[in-house]
C-alpha cells in the first residue's frame, strides 16, 4: 500500500463530496427548523451500564494477570467439528454455501494512458460489474488447480510461494496448494529484491505463484532465485509477456493460472489433505531491521483465528459482502478474508487505487469498486482511515457556510449521544443526521458499510469517531500478530469506547506480566499493566530457520500451552478489554534517567496540523529528544502564502530557518495541548519533503515506522541535529 494510494482515496472522497454536498445543504436548512425539538427531547435518556467482556482466568506459566474472553471458558479450536484444516474448512464451507456467491473480480473494459503538464503518465482504468464464482465453483477451481501443479511436476514437500497483489486467483491458488499439503510462503509485493531472493532461497520454494505484473521483476534476479522450477502467472487484461522475460525463465516452466487449472482438470490427482499441525503459511514479514523473518503458521492457527473472529461479527453471513483490497500477504488481510470465507459472505477484490469513483486510477464518470460493489464489510488500517477523515474534514472546511455549520453540529450532535446514551445513539435523531448529513459521505464506500474491521496499528480515538459518525460503521478494532496470526484481542461492535482493542478472542489468552525495568507492574492502580503475552490456538510455531530468536519470544508453559511475548506494553480495563500503551523497544532511558516512549510522543505530536510523518529520536546520551519529521506539504505551503515568505520549491520551502520555527513551535503548542513532559518536546527538528512509503522502505506496510531504516538513511541529518 503506497502513499500514492493513500492520497488516491482522500481525493476520491473529497470529489465525492464535493459532488453530494449542495444537495444536503438545501435539504438540512429545512430540517434544522425540525430538529430542535428532537434534539431535546432526546438527549440524554438513559445512561451506559458497564458489560463485562473479559474474565479474568488463572493460566500457567510466567506468573501475571490473564483475560479470557466472556463467550467461552475454554478456548476455542475450530468453528465447527472436523474443520481442523484449511482444507477441511474451505471444502466443508464451500459444500455449505455451494450456490452463494464467493469471490468476485471485476471485468475489465478498458485502459487509457494520459499524460500530465509535467509528462507524468497516468493510467485509467474502466472497470464493469463484478463477475463471480460460486463456492462450488471456487472448490472445484482450486481443486484442479491443485492436481494442476502435481502434474506440472511441482516436488511434493517443497513449498510454493504466492507474490502478488490481492485478487481471487491468490485466493485460489492459495486454496489449491492446501489439497496437496503444499506450503504456501507468502511475499509482500511491495518487498524489495533483496528480501524476495532472500525468502524463496531460505524455504527453497520450487513453485513461484505471482501476478504477470512481477514477471519482469522475477526475471531480473532469475540468476540468483536457485530452488525455482516452476512459474505460474495470474493472466492480467493488457499486459503480454515479452521475449526478454521468458528467454530468462527458459530453465523454468512458465504457466498461467488458468493453463494449470486445465491441466488439472484433464488429469485430476489424488488429493494429500495436510493434518492441523503442519505448516499451511511461511508468511514473510517486513521486520523493522535486517531481513524479513518468516513465521510458521500452521493449519490449526489459521483455523482457530477464524473460528473465533467469526464469532464477533454480528450477523455475519451470506447477505454480506467483503470489500478486499488490502494485501494479502498481510496477516490481517488473510485472517479477515478466510473468516468471510468461513460465513458464507462474498469477498469482492478490489484495490487501494480503484476503491471510489474518483479514485486515481479510476475513469471519469465510471464506477469504483466500493459503489460496484457496495460492501458490508471491509478491513482498513488507521493510516487509510485517518486520511479519509482529514480529506472529509478539510473539504466541509473549504466549503464553509450552510453545509459546515450543519455538519458542525449534526456531528457534535452524534457525538454527544454516542459518548451520553444508547438512546440518543440509535435512535430517530440519528436517522435524522444521516439523512440530512451523513448520508452523502456514505455513499463515498457505497453506502450499505455496517461494520468496519481495523487492525494493523492503533487508531486514533478522532478517526474511530469519525468513522463512527460520518460512516455510521461500527469499528471492530482487532489486535494481533503475524505470530499471533492476528487472533489476539477484537473489540466488539457494542463497545463504543475508545482507544481500546476489546477483549481477548475466544481463541486465546491475554497475560499482561510486570517489566519492572520500564516501569509497568501488574500490580498498577487503577490498572494491571505489562507485557503483552498471547497464549493459545492462534499462536505459531515461530520463525524458519531461526531458533534463537523463536526461542527468545516464544515460550511453553509447564500445561503445553504456547506464549508469544509481543513486547508490546497493556493494560486491562476492568470490563476485560485491552489497551496498548506502549512499546518495549520504542521506551528510551534519556541521559538523566528519565524514560521516553517514542510512540507515545509520536502520536501525540501527528495531531499538530503541519505533521504528515514523524520519526522521534532519543538516546542515552542526550538529555533531550529530537525528530524527523514529514511536514504536511499543503499546511506549510498554506502558511508560507500567508506570512509572505518566498521559496523556489517544496524541498526550499522545508529547509527555511522561518519554516523550521513555525513548525517548532506549532509543535510546542500540540506538545503542551497533550501535556507532554519537557523533555518528551523534541528539542530541534528536521523538515524533510519526501513522503515516507511503503517504496521506499521506510514505513512498512501498514505504514508502521521503520526505526532501524529511518536512522540509517538519515543519519547525517540525525547528527547534525545532535550537533
Ligand atoms: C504434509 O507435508 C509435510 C511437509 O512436507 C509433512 O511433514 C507432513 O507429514 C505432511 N502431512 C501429511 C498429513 O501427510
Ligand atoms: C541460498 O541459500 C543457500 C543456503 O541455504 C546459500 O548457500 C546461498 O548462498 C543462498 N543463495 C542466495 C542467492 O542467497
Ligand atoms: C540454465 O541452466 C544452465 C545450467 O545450469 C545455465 O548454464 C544457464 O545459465 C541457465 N539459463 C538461464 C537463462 O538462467
Amino acid at each position: 500500500m503506497g502513499d500514492s494510494e493513500g492520497s488516491g482515496s482522500n481525493s476520491a472522497f473529497l470529489q465525492s463530496f464535493i459532488q453530494g454536498e449542495k444537495g444536503y445543504g438545501a435539504v438540512g436548512a429545512i430540517f434544522l427548523g425540525l430538529l430542535i425539538p428532537v434534539l431535546l427531547s432526546m438527549a440524554f435518556l438513559g445512561k451506559k451500564k458497564i458489560k463485562q467482556r473479559g474474565v479474568q482466568v488463572e493460566v500457567g506459566g510466567e506468573p501475571g494477570f490473564a483475560m479470557r474472553n466472556r463467550r467461552s471458558s475454554e478456548l476455542m479450536e475450530v468453528p465447527w467439528e472436523g474443520a481442523t484444516t484449511m482444507a477441511a474448512l474451505f471444502e466443508q464451507s464451500c459444500k455449505k454455501h455451494a450456490h452463494e456467491r464467493f469471490l468476485g473480480s471485476r471485468k475489465f473494459i478498458s485502459k487509457e494512458v494520459t499524460t500530465a503538464k509535467d509528462g507524468r503518465k497516468f493510467e485509467k482504468l474502466h472497470f464493469g460489474e463484478y463477475e463471480w464464482k460460486t463456492y462450488g465453483e471456487a472448490f472445484v477451481c482450486a481443486s484442479n488447480f491443485a492436481s494442476g501443479l502435481v502434474k506440472l511436476g511441482h516436488s511434493a514437500g517443497t513449498p510454493a510461494a504466492i507474490f502478488s497483489e490481492s485478487r481471487s486467483e491468490w485466493f485460489l491458488a492459495f486454496q489449491g496448494c492446501f489439497r496437496q499439503n503444499i506450503t504456501v510462503v507468502t511475499i509482500y509485493a511491495s518487498l524489495g529484491e533483496d528480501a524476495l531472493i532472500h525468502s524463496l532461497n531460505e524455504t527453497q520454494v520450487s513453485t513461484l505463484i505471482c501476478d504477470s505484473k512481477q514477471l519482469k521483476k522475477i526475471a531480473a534476479i532469475s540468476s540468483s532465485l536457485e530452488s525455482i522450477k516452476h512459474i505460474v502467472y495470474f493472466e492480467d487484461e493488457g499486459i503480454t509477456i515479452d521475449s526478454d522475460v521468458s528467454s530468462a525463465m527458459s530453465n523454468w516452466t512458465l504457466s498461467s493460472f488458468a493453463e494449470v487449472e486445465k491441466l488439472g482438470k484433464e488429469s485430476p490427482a489424488h488429493p494429500k489433505l495436510p493434518s492441523k499441525s503442519d505448516v499451511s503459511v511461511i508468511m514473510y514479514t517486513s521486520g523493522s531491521t535486517g531481513f524479513p523473518k518468516g513465521v510458521m503458521i500452521t493449519h490449526g492457527n489459521i483455523v482457530a483465528t477464524a473460528a473465533a473472529v467469526t464469532t464477533l461479527i454480528p450477523k455475519i453471513g451470506r447477505n454480506d459482502a467483503y470489500l478486499a483490497y488490502l494485501p494479502l500477504a498481510h496477516v490481517f488481510e488473510l485472517a479477515a478474508e478466510v473468516t468471510m470465507m468461513i460465513s458464507g459472505v462474498s469477498i469482492g477484490y478490489g484495490s487501494a487505487l480503484t476503491l471510489t469513483d474518483s479514485s486515481n486510477k479510476i475513469k471519469k464518470g465510471t464506477l469504483g469498486d466500493a459503489s460496484a460493489l457496495k460492501p458490508t464489510l471491509m478491513a482498513a488500517v488507521p493510516a487509510i482511515l485517518d486520511r479519509v477523515r482529514d480529506g472529509v474534514l478539510k473539504k466541509v472546511d473549504e466549503n464553509g457556510g450552510l453545509a459546515k455549520k450543519l455538519f458542525s453540529v449534526g456531528y457534535k450532535r452524534r457525538m454527544a449521544a454516542i459518548e451520553g446514551s444508547w438512546f440518543g445513539a440509535w435512535g430517530l435523531e440519528k436517522l435524522l443526521w444521516d439523512a440530512i448529513v451523513f448520508k452523502q459521505v456514505r455513499s463515498i464506500l457505497g453506502g450499505r458499510i455496517r461494520i468496519i474491521l481495523c487492525g494493523g496499528a492503533p487508531l486514533s480515538s478522532d478517526t474511530q469517531r469519525f468513522t463512527n459518525i460520518c460512516m455510521g460503521a461500527a469499528v471492530g478494532q482487532g489486535y494481533g500478530l503475524t505470530e499471533t496470526f492476528a487472533g489476539a484481542a477484537f473489540s466488539e461492535m457494542d463497545d463504543l469506547s475508545v482507544g481500546r482493542v476489546g477483549p481477548p478472542v475466544p481463541c486465546s489468552y491475554i497475560k499482561l506480566i510486570s517489566w519492572d525495568e520500564g516501569g509497568y507492574l501488574i500490580t498498577d492502580k487503577p490498572m494491571p499493566r505489562g507485557e503483552v503475552l498471547i497464549g493459545g490456538f492462534s499462536v505459531t510455531l515461530g520463525y524458519f530457520k531461526n531458533e534463537e530468536k523463536t526461542n527468545e519470544v516464544y515460550k511453553v508453559d509447564e500445561k503445553g500451552m504456547r506464549w508469544f511475548y509481543t513486547g508490546d506494553i497493556g493494560q486491562f480495563h476492568p470490563d476485560g478489554c485491552l489497551e496498548i500503551i506502549d512499546r518495549k523497544k520504542d521506551i528510551v532511558k534519556l541521559q538523566h534517567g528519565e524514560y521516553i516512549s517514542l510512540g507515545k510522543v509520536e502520536a501525540a505530536l501527528l495531531s499538530c496540523n503541519y505533521v504528515e510523518s514523524v520519526m522521534v529520536h532519543a538516546d542515552p546520551f542526550h538529555s533531550y529528544c529530537v525528530a524527523l519529521i514529514v511536514p504536511s506539504r499543503q499546511a506549510l505551503e498554506n502558511w508560507a502564502q500567508g506570512a509572505g515568505i518566498e521559496y523556489s520549491d517544496f524541498p526550499d520551502l522545508c529547509q527555511k530557518k522561518e519554516t523550521v520555527t513555525e513548525v517548532q513551535q506549532s509543535l510546542s503548542k500540540t506538545a503542551k495541548a497533550s501535556r507532554l513532559d519537557k523533555f518528551e518536546v523534541p528539542a530541534k527538528i528536521k523538515l524533510l519533503p519526501d513522503p515516507w512509503t511503503p517504496e521506499s522502505g521506510l514505513v512498512t506496510a501498514a505504514l508502521k515506522l521503520k526505526r532501524e531504516q529511518l536512522k540509517a538513511k538519515f543519519k547525517e541529518d540525525l547528527l547534525k541535529l545532535y550537533g
